[in-house]
């Protein structure tokens, strides 16, 4: 779906959103969203935000699993992810604290491994995603899941896990960090393979920098050197919503 700009693109995303929270809590009781960070989201929580202030979207039985955090990070560091999510969502609506997941950046590294595993099985044990958030990385990451050498099916399987930041990622993370050098250059990432298990995915991607990673992930053939690419083999819905500039090299 390709919008004139990102404010209707971020209004149509969120009100998606919505309706996968709301059906899900209709048909099962509860929504498993997982959620992503970035500069893209942000408006789509802030509508989030709207919408539950207005009285009309509850998050009271919602429980949130967040894509990735960097390592080591503390959650009260600006930069850290869990921050990032209660500056813009956690903070504002009614979701249970125990509910609204973000990987931990202060576990010790001889228990990251652990750590990670145990996500996934948290995320499986309450049903599986019924809905993911995902941005698009400028070297067509998602979560921090970056371009790899292994073959596609392989890369499908990749679980949650500790990894290294792509320099792409580390030179789009300069501006938050101040500095390409003081940029945390790792991170827990929740994995592809929990990512493609997610029933319905919605991919969001503004921008002139982001049309060449677009365009390979929806038109390019499946490589793990595109990880985006690797959604096309997702079994349940994708949905990518754009704006013009970045769907310009489609
Ligand atoms: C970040 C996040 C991703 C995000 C991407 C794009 O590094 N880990 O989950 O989708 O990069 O970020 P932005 O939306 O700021 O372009």
């Amino acid at each position: 779906l390709v919008f004139p700009d990102r404010v209707s693109a971020c209004d149509a995303a969120a009100e998606r959103v919505a309706h996968a929270l709301r059906s899900a809590v209709a048909t099962r009781g509860q929504a498993i969203l997982g959620l992503a960070t970035g500069s893209t989201p942000e408006p789509i929580y802030a509508h989030l935000v709207k919408l539950h202030r207005e009285g009309t979207l509850s998050f009271a039985n919602v429980a949130t699993y967040n894509l990735d955090e960097y390592y080591p990070i503390s959650p009260l560091d600006p930069n850290s992810y869990r921050s990032y999510m209660h500056r813009h969502l956690f903070g504002a609506v009614d979701l249970p604290a125990n509910r609204a997941h973000v990987l931990d950046g202060t576990v010790p590294e001889s228990a990251a491994a652990e750590h990670a595993a145990q996500y996934d099985r948290w995320i499986a044990a309450d049903g599986g995603l019924d809905f993911q958030l995902l941005g698009l990385g400028r070297n067509g990451h998602i979560g921090f899941n970056e371009p790899t050498d292994l073959s596609a099916e392989a890369a499908m399987r990749l679980p949650t896990r500790l990894v290294d930041l792509h320099p792409t990622t580390r030179a789009d993370a300069a501006k938050d960090f101040g500095g390409e050098s003081r940029v945390i250059p790792r991170a827990l990432t929740v994995g592809v393979a929990p990512i493609l298990a997610a029933r319905s995915i919605l991919v969001v991607a503004f921008g002139p920098n982001k049309a060449e990673s677009v365009a390979q992930s929806l038109r390019g053939p499946i490589t793990a050197q595109v990880p985006g690419s690797l959604l096309q083999a997702a079994p349940g819905t994708v949905t990518w919503i754009l704006d013009e500039a970045a769907a310009q090299a489609l």
